[in-house]
């Protein structure tokens, strides 16, 4: 019986552009769903932009144009950019829509009844010139601990302090620096502290919906049995707020993160009523269908706790499961506007990257934990060439011109029995579940693993030789259909993960769209193939130059209104500071950290070529008291060996040794070098004169 399966990303915020940091979230769910889909599974995949609230109505402000207005523009650039990464939503919806209008009266209404909204007045800043209660990210002032000036009203970025905008010193509205006011009004909060929730949120967080890392966090959130710490959540705005407007209470208007996470529901039931799917099958309580919620680990407050509580006590099904993953770190560091590494999809697109390039790199990275990922450009150029160009690529542009020049286009009938085509046969189930684990990376090292075993096969029969032999013929038509077989099933492999190539492949070799269950079948003897167009090309380093180029901002730091009005630690009360702080330099090293690192000075005793290695130098290295090091180092390029000998340098003296080909390297030399190329070279550290060898660095 195939899975009948709802899932979804997190919607985004329609007041910023798309950003690669978005596009791990985006990318490793339409893998997933791609993958579920060509396994023979009803899956839809829906998504919507996140379109209410403050931030949304100042931008719309200073454009001068009305929020609709703006909705529906980045509406439009954001689905383009989705489009381009080729992320396939059954239905990209808005949360300002009459179905999540409705859905949100519908759940409103249901806790209300329950008993489970409660209404209060609070005391809260307000904007007397502006004339709007200021959200907590709208009011500035310095922070009561650390005294940092110019520090947001939930917590500061400079000691990490949480508290509440009162507590903040000389308090001014970010918007116009006016000295804001303490005014009173109703709120309307939904009763999270209630028995009811609490139960049922300690009973949900620890049944297996959540990865092992968010269910601690979960038990953290909530506290002690006896000793709960979910305090109850402020659901309603006042008046002017862009939003839905409070059924039953004029002027008062859902806060945004209420009406968001329904805005699932809501892009969902617009597919329903386009497609004739049944709604209420999907969130019936005890629906036999599945709900999956793919979302970044800095939103998980809002989909471990809150969402299901309202679902539950709405009388609706709750997640099947919720899947957060990490951050993305280009080359290390937080995305930053003045590095040009907070790079838009958009850029991406224009300056000619292949989005495939950036699916299959996420893909090699993903796991299913919350751990951030890296995108580390030099790695990124040499994986995309070496394993999609080099390696999956190249086996069917050895073969399949001879197939056309030769042999009409006719293939002959493959070798069930070859052992690399009975490898790729017998992996393919492991690799599913690889896949339904989101196990991306591990389901990308076999495909590789397997994509060598086919380019063996093919080094050994050498269809190229073949091809100049006379009375080959034979040999020459099996080699290259096998292989032309070997590369089909390779495709069927990565196609979640590359869903544009294998559209191109099924094309040239003449085959209708491939699932995943074709993988235990084969080309007929006699099968034509369609002329080989070229799949895809290398990727030229100099395009990355360009592409953080073109995402280069002065260093003059933006002044921007902030994405989010309120953060969700202040909620979660709970600092988890990656969303705030403004450092490039992010994630910080201790200094215990750094110590960690031995650097000692070196004197490069000896210094040799290493046979068949074109980037290496072999090193031998004096680190004092009659000590000496091999290191193989890849400075080749920028020195002859010669002129290094007697030289000191600095190196890592506890790097944990490894075995390269050459030999046992033990240790690494520190050398400068330009990554982006614009002085290209690699320049050896030396020390000051005097420095012995044995000297400790730091
Ligand atoms: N609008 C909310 C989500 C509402 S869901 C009912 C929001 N929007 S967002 O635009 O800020 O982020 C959308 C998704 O992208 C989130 O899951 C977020 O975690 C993810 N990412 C945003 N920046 C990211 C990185 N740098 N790295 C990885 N994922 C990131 O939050
Ligand atoms: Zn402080």
């Amino acid at each position: 019986m195939p899975r009948k399966i709802l899932v979804t990303s997190a919607l985004p915020y329609a007041n910023g552009a798309i950003h690669l940091g978005h596009l791990v979230e985006y990318i490793q769910t339409d893998i997933w769903v791609r993958f579920q889909k060509m396994s023979g599974n009803e899956c839809w995949y829906v998504c919507a932009d996140d379109t209410h609230g403050t931030p949304i109505m100042l931008r719309a402000e200073k454009e001068g144009i009305t929020p609709e207005q703006l909705i529906e523009r980045v509406h439009g650039e954001h689905f383009r950019d989705f489009s381009g990464f080729l992320v396939g939503f059954d239905n990209y919806h808005s949360t300002h829509s009459p179905e999540n209008r409705e859905c949100a009266n519908t759940i409103y209404t249901r806790l209300r009844d329950a008993g489970l909204i409660e209404v209060r007045t609070i005391e809260q800043y307000y904007d007397p010139v502006k004339q709007l209660f200021l959200p907590d990210r709208f009011i500035k002032g310095e922070c009561p601990k650390c005294h940092a000036k110019d520090q947001y009203g939930d917590n500061c970025e400079v000691c990490g302090a949480a508290y509440a905008p009162t507590d903040l010193i000389e308090p001014f509205s970010a918007i116009s620096g006016a000295k804001p006011e303490l005014r009173n009004s109703e709120h309307y909060f939904f009763k999270l502290s209630d028995p009811r929730c609490e139960a049922f949120l300690r009973e949900y967080t620890s049944s297996g919906v959540l990865q092992n890392e968010a269910a601690n966090k979960m038990q953290e959130w909530l506290g002690l049995p006896g000793d709960s710490k979910l305090t109850d959540w402020d659901i309603s705005r006042d008046a002017p707020y862009f939003g839905f407007e409070i059924p039953d209470a004029p002027g008062k208007y859902f806060y945004v993160w209420l009406d968001a996470p329904i805005g699932y529901m809501g892009s969902f039931k617009n597919l329903c009523a386009r497609q004739g799917l049944d709604f209420d099958e999907y969130f019936k309580p005890g629906s036999q269908t599945e709900l999956y919620h793919f979302i970044g680990k800095d939103i998980l407050y809002f989909h471990a706790l809150f969402w299901p509580a309202e679902l539950q006590h709405a009388g609706f099904r709750t997640p099947t499961k919720i899947f957060a993953h990490g951050f993305l770190t280009v080359d290390g560091a937080k995305m930053s506007k003045s590095r040009g590494t907070f790079i838009t999809a958009e850029s991406f697109l224009k300056t000619g990257l292949n989005p495939e390039w950036l699916r299959y790199y996420f893909a090699a990275k993903l796991s299913n934990t919350m751990e951030d990922i890296d995108l580390n450009f030099e790695d990124f150029v040499a994986r995309v060439n070496s394993d999609l160009v080099g390696k999956y690529v190249n086996i069917a542009s050895r073969s399949a011109g001879f197939i056309a020049k030769r042999f009409a286009g006719q293939l002959a009938p493959a070798a069930a029995e070859l052992p690399a085509i009975q490898a790729i046969q017998a992996a393919a189930p492991r690799i599913a579940e690889l896949y339904e684990a989101r196990e991306f990376g591990k389901a990308v090292r076999e495909i590789m693993a397997l994509t060598d075993g086919a380019n063996q096969y093919v080094d050994s029969v050498k269809p190229w030789e073949l091809a100049k032999q006379e009375g080959k013929e034979v040999e020459l038509h099996a080699a290259c259909s096998n292989a032309l077989n070997l590369f089909r099933l390779l495709t069927i492999l990565l196609k979640p993960i590359l869903p544009a190539v294998a559209g191109k492949v099924e094309q040239f070799m003449n085959i209708a769209p491939l699932a995943w269950a074709d993988a235990q079948t084969l080309l007929a003897g006699g099968h034509a193939i369609n002329t080989y167009e070229h799949l895809m090309t290398r990727v030229d380093p100099k395009l990355i130059e360009k592409l953080v180029d073109a995402n280069k901002e002065s260093l003059a730091p933006a002044i921007e209104a902030p994405k989010q009005a309120e953060s969700p630690q202040r909620h979660a009360q709970h600092q988890q500071n990656e969303l705030k702080t403004a450092s490039p330099w992010e994630p910080f090293c201790s200094i215990d950290d750094f110590m960690k690192v031995d650097l000692r000075i070196a004197r490069i005793a000896n210094a040799e070529h290493v046979d068949g290695a074109d980037k290496l130098v072999r090193l031998t290295l004096d680190i004092g008291n009659h000590e000496t090091r091999n290191v193989f180092a890849g400075i080749k390029a920028a020195y002859d060996p010669a002129q290094l000998i007697g030289r000191l340098t600095v190196m890592v003296a506890n790097l944990a040794p490894r075995k390269m080909k050459f030999g046992l390297s033990e240790g690494m030399v520190l050398a400068a070098s330009d990554t982006a190329g614009q002085t290209p070279g690699i320049f050896l550290l030396s020390p000051d004169s005097g420095a012995q060898p044995g000297m400790r660095v730091k």
